[in-house]
């Protein structure tokens, strides 16, 4: 990955939260605190998180650094929000970020996050998902989101670990292709499949290539030798 020419692009223009709300930063040893709690929960649930576990939460949160460092938004705040942005999994399978609310607060609180500050996590959480994201959300959920997005779209996820999606949320391979085409196409025909510019740059074409094998996999399933095939192997 060339993470470092992401790096050194120019920053974004500040976004009007961060000139209202310049304190919205969270401490290193915070940081460590959520990430140690989140780590925890994750290995403690390995055996029902086969999709989001650990290894799904530190992925967004490394890429999700490089886009805020990218974008201007605030790298700390950033981490945070990608290290608590899943934990509705934990709460209950096949479930929305507001799920997770409580127990993102509650993980927020026990590492001495201030209340206001976890509020704003908890919102860029919200607002960075797929299902209702828009072109015009924060720095910090535009970071977020290319981060999580990039784990969807990268060539690897659906050969190696789709699978696992079916197992943690009991969906089935219709519903799961169904759910990704219908929450994708639209963002992705629009533009703003990718906020950054440089994460346009380097993985539009693994995320077209992902949208189409979805979309052929929809079709796919209404040919009724594929779906006898399906049963057989099930
Ligand atoms: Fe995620």
């Amino acid at each position: 990955m060339r993470e470092n020419s992401v790096v050194t692009e120019p920053l974004a223009e500040a976004h009007p939260l961060h000139v209202l709300c310049p304190t919205f930063t969270v401490t290193p040893s915070a940081v460590a605190e959520v990430a140690r709690q989140v780590r925890a929960l994750c290995e403690d649930a390995a055996g029902t998180l086969p999709f989001h576990g650990w290894h799904h939460v530190s992925f967004v949160r490394s890429k999700g650094a490089v886009f805020a460092r990218h974008n201007g938004a605030d790298v700390a705040l950033v981490e945070t929000a990608a290290l608590v942005h899943d934990v509705n999994y934990l709460v209950r399978r096949n479930s929305l970020a507001e799920d997770g609310r409580e127990l993102r607060m509650r993980i927020l609180a026990t590492a001495g996050v201030p209340i206001a500050v976890a509020e704003h996590i908890d919102e860029v959480v919200c607002e960075a998902e797929m299902r209702t994201r828009n072109r015009d959300i924060s720095p910090a959920a535009q970071a977020l989101s290319d981060a999580d997005t990039l784990f969807k779209a990268l060539p690897v996820t659906p050969v190696m670990l789709a699978h696992r999606y079916l197992d943690e949320n009991g969906v089935s391979l219709r519903e799961l292709a169904t759910k990704i085409v219908g929450e994708q196409r639209d963002v992705h025909t629009e533009g703003y499949y990718f906020y950054s510019d440089q994460a346009a740059a380097m993985y539009s074409r693994w995320a077209t290539a992902n949208l189409e094998l979805w979309q052929c996999i929809v079709e796919s399933l209404d040919d009724p030798s594929v779906a006898e095939l399906l049963t057989a192997v099930a």
